[in-house]
């Protein structure tokens, strides 16, 4: 083989090039599952126990067929944590609330592909107001549609569930997908995070984690069990470490 055959020739993927030598794993929690008449200890008991940031998740009964919650949760979460809140939007107009969510004190977007006609403008408007931004996808909808926007954002979120509920299984179908964008990643922005939601317990995490993710959204298994926030996510640490220490393919 002439050197520039080699050059061309298709390479095999080594743990390198999924970017799994370097990966620290980072917890967010998810609030949608907590107790909301003891958020602020919930969130509080979080931070202690070392989440890297907190994840709220916004729907609007119009874009995912449930209701949450607005900014004025946000700006109460601000005064009692200092960690990162990063805000889901699962709604029509992400646009139009941006502004409010900033000023109630979000550090960072995760926005949909889906159904955004102008993605590139909402995350342009995200930096603009000096926020992080990510985009998210639904379970259904193909890794390729990232390429031409990976570049301009901090974040990958992939939908491990279908929007809108906390509590549901996780969709083993939506593995091949995340490897897909960790191998764009690794190509493209090597820093952009690439998270996991919806249905990641000590089961599914090991094999988010395996498959290439590096932040992992939990609201059922981190404030759902009738336990101690902090042994719940030290049971999701536990479940990835066991992983690293005996790979498996998946
Ligand atoms: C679902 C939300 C998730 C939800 C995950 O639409 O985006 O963040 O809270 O909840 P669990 O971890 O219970 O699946
Ligand atoms: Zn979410």
């Amino acid at each position: 083989m002439t050197a520039s055959n080699l050059a061309n020739a298709p390479r095999i993927m080594t743990e390198t090039d999924l970017g799994m030598n370097k990966r620290i794993v980072k917890l967010a929690p998810s609030i949608l599952a907590a107790d909301f008449a003891r958020l602020g200890e919930q969130v509080a008991e979080a931070e202690q126990a070392g989440a890297d940031r907190i994840h709220i998740d916004v729907m609007d009964g119009h874009f995912v067929p449930n209701l949450s919650i607005g900014a004025p949760i946000v700006a109460s979460l601000r005064r009692v944590t200092r960690l990162p809140l990063e805000t889901h939007l699962m709604i029509s107009d992400p646009d139009f609330f941006l502004e409010e969510f900033v000023d109630a004190g979000s550090d960072s977007f995760l926005v949909h592909w889906e159904g955004n006609a102008n993605l590139h403008r909402t995350v342009q408007s995200i930096k603009a107001l000096g926020k992080g931004a990510g985009v998210a996808i639904n379970p259904a909808t193909p890794a390729a549609v990232l390429e031409e926007i990976l570049q301009d954002i901090e974040q990958v979120l992939i939908m491990t569930v279908n929007p809108g509920f906390g509590h549901q299984h996780f969709i083993p179908t939506t593995l091949p997908k995340i490897r897909r964008v960790r191998l764009m990643i690794e190509k493209v922005k090597s820093g952009c995070d690439l998270e996991v939601d919806g249905g990641i317990d000590p089961e599914s995490a090991p094999l988010a984690v395996a498959a290439g993710a590096n932040v992992l959204v939990a609201g059922t298994a981190i404030f759902g069990e009738n336990d101690e926030v902090a042994a719940a996510m030290d049971r999701l640490r536990a479940s990835i470490n066991q992983w690293e220490k005996q790979p498996q393919s998946v």
